[in-house]
């Protein structure tokens, strides 16, 4: 498309209407219905999240209350019983679901596997029972370090099965972010796998287990390896059992534990802007409540569909629409192991023809690189089974969403543009794909029972078109309960920043946005110090802290970088200790240490050596001004309060 009509589009923010043949056959068909049913949830939330509960959930027994609200304590359903993974499986057993596909697999080297509904439920009886061999019980933590493959949602599962609440941490973490975790969690069993496939590579897992173990989690009993890359292990006896042997000794009767709506579901750990990665609590009514819900009508999921998600199970995108959401309502989801690389740009588009998928859910980051590797890729394949896109993690480029609108979606398929986060559970501002106008770069407007604005420091509403900070107003079935261990950091992220005139406590999300005169929400970015490269968020403090571990330096202070691909960019500055001096050696020791501490998602792009890191009296770093040096911009606005003002000239000197 030539720049200049991208550019007409953008400036006139020209509105993409759902395809009529789409809006004929979904579930919320026009902007009428979508305001209907947003104001009939807005009216009053409470009565219909309870006829959603009724309607779409199997409940042992009935909830006594629907909410019971204590800023900032939610609690959904009190009272009610139920079981997320009797709601994914059990449920559909008794329906020709039995054996529709559950999940299709699809692993890096191109070997496959589909698990139908019953297949999927034996899986996890077996693996909740060898779990339980193990001495997992009901509220004990157990940690899923694995690769994309089946075992990782049956594990999931499992865990569920039982009420042991799980932590999955993402593969590609390190040894020590994975101890962190461990520790915080106090968990009693890792899942893991002796390795996974990705990017061409063996990744060994279960080497990065045993480093974690080492370096001390001593609440860690027991280790269960899932058989996947055959690359030899070494089994601590007593300690580490394979799960193909656990699997012989158990039977596959499992009844699912009846669970208090409100009892802990799963930890997910996420970055916030300050100290160790915090470990956000999510129960078990309203999360399978609002996953259920948001997928059924967000992605339009009909029975018939194959949906396919491309995230990781260890993000919040992975619990959500790889399994829990798809999996309530009996779909079909596809996994797939591995990611674009240099020997198959194209393996999205095979799985997509090979399986005839119908929606498909991605991240922007992989739009734009799939831009920069050229449309002939796409184009040499049949797309035509796709009906809709989606997009999560960071802010789509409208340029970005355009290829994606033309290339892969035909200029047929309607994209839905899902704001949300690891803390609200599930999505909150997104078209409803057969009733809402799409704007490109918009994520357009809360989903109904959602109640959102845009406020300035005082909590005040600002006028449209007037940038300020994203909130909550009302609470939602699947927002986040608390941090792990650390209520008082649950209240200081998101519940002491904003309130309204009144004295009521905003859920603050820690992002920028502005709303446009139609009520559409632009969402600009986090404005706290989280980085997200490729959507994924990572806290400032987290890699100045890596760095600082490492013996050569004295201090340092990350950064975003505007990033045509990557969306940001960590960019670090770090000042040697006296003895120490700068070579291009000692950057790569860094950025490994920092892969080491963390994870390779944590590698700094660009390291900068310094002599001092410019700071106001007080001594605070000043990293609006580091952040407009890392982008290569003018320092522009006041520098008055800085120290030293020197400081600013050597570092543009890049000395
Ligand atoms: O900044 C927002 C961005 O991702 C953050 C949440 O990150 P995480 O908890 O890792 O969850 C990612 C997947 C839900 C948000 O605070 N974000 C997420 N989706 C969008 C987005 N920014 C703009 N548009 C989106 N659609």
């Amino acid at each position: 498309m030539p720049d200049s009509t991208i550019e007409s589009i953008l400036h006139e923010e020209r509105l993409f209407e759902p395809p009529a043949p789409f809006s004929d056959q979904a579930y919320v068909r026009s902007r009428r219905e979508y305001e209907q049913l947003y104001s009939k949830a807005t009216a009053n939330p409470e009565r219909f999240w309870a006829e959603q509960a009724e309607q779409e959930l199997h409940w042992f027994k009935k909830w006594d209350t629907i909410l019971d609200w204590q800023p900032p304590f939610a609690k959904w359903f009190v009272g009610g019983q139920l079981n997320i993974s009797y709601n994914c499986l059990d449920r559909h057993l008794t329906t020709w679901r039995r054996n529709k596909a559950a999940i299709i697999w699809e692993g890096e080297p191109g070997d496959s596997r589909t698990l139908t509904y019953g297949e999927l439920h034996r899986e996890v009886c077996l693996f909740a029972n060898a779990m339980k061999q193990l001495g997992i019980q009901k509220g004990d933590r157990v940690a899923i370090y694995m690769p994309m493959i089946p075992e990782a949602a049956i594990a999931m599962l499992a865990c569920a099965r039982i009420g042991a609440p799980h932590s999955v941490v993402f593969g590609g973490f390190s040894s020590e972010a994975l101890r962190d975790r461990l520790v915080d969690a106090q968990a009693k069993l890792v899942v893991t796998a002796d390795g996974g496939f990705r990017k061409d590579k063996v990744i060994a897992l279960k080497e990065q287990v045993d480093l974690a173990l080492e370096h001390g989690a001593p609440s860690v009993a027991n280790v269960l390896v899932v058989e996947r890359t055959k690359a030899p292990v070494t089994m601590v006896q007593s300690r580490d059992h394979w799960w193909h042997d656990l699997k012989s000794q158990v039977t596959a009767d499992c009844p699912a534990e009846p669970m208090e709506s409100e009892d802990m579901l799963f930890i997910l750990y996420t970055s916030g802007s300050t100290g160790k990665p915090k470990g956000v609590v999510h129960t078990t009514g309203g999360y399978n409540l609002y996953t259920h819900l948001t997928t059924k009508w967000i992605f339009d999921l009909k029975d018939t569909d194959v949906y396919w998600c491309t995230a990781d199970v260890g993000w919040i995108t992975g619990h959500s629409y790889i399994v829990y959401g798809p999996l309530s309502n009996g779909a079909t989801t596809v996994m797939y192991e591995g990611v674009p690389r240099p020997s198959n740009p194209g393996c999205f588009w095979d799985v997509i023809e090979k399986y005839g998928v119908n929606i498909f859910y991605t991240a922007p980051t992989a739009i734009r690189a799939f831009i920069r590797m050229g449309e002939e890729i796409p184009n040499a394949r049949n797309l035509s089974s796709l009906r809709l896109l989606g997009t999560v993690g960071e802010p789509i480029n409208p340029e970005a969403w355009m290829w994606y609108h033309r290339v892969i979606g035909k200029e047929r398929c309607p994209i839905v543009d899902t704001w949300w986060q690891t803390e609200t559970g599930g999505i909150m501002i997104t078209p409803l794909p057969g009733a809402t106008a799409t704007k490109p770069g918009s994520c357009t407007r809360p989903f109904p029972g959602i109640v959102a604005d845009v406020v300035d420091l005082e909590g005040q509403p600002v006028a449209d078109n007037q940038g300020g900070y994203l909130v909550i107003k009302h609470p939602w079935p699947s927002m986040i309960r608390d941090v792990y261990g650390d209520t008082n950091r649950f209240r200081r992220t998101y519940w002491e920043h904003l309130t309204t005139a009144d004295g009521q406590p905003l859920y603050f999300a820690g992002d920028g946005a502005r709303r446009d005169s139609d009520g559409y929400y632009w969402v600009m970015g986090r404005v706290d110090d989280v980085i997200s490269v490729s959507g994924h968020r990572l806290g400032t403090m987290e890699i100045e802290s890596a760095l600082v571990s490492h013996t050569s330096v004295a201090e340092a202070a990350v950064v975003g970088r505007p990033d045509d691909l990557t969306g940001e960019a960590i960019f670090a500055f770090v000042v040697l200790d006296s003895q120490q001096a700068p070579s291009e050696a000692l950057a790569q020791a860094l950025k490994q240490h920092v892969i080491q501490e963390i994870g390779a998602i944590a590698r700094p792009a660009e390291i900068r050596f310094t002599d001092a890191l410019p700071k106001t009296r007080s001594g605070k770093i000043m990293r609006r001004l580091l952040r407009s040096l890392a982008a290569g911009q003018e320092i522009s606005g006041d520098t008055s309060t800085l120290e030293d003002r020197t400081v600013l000239d050597k570092l543009r000197g890049g000395n």
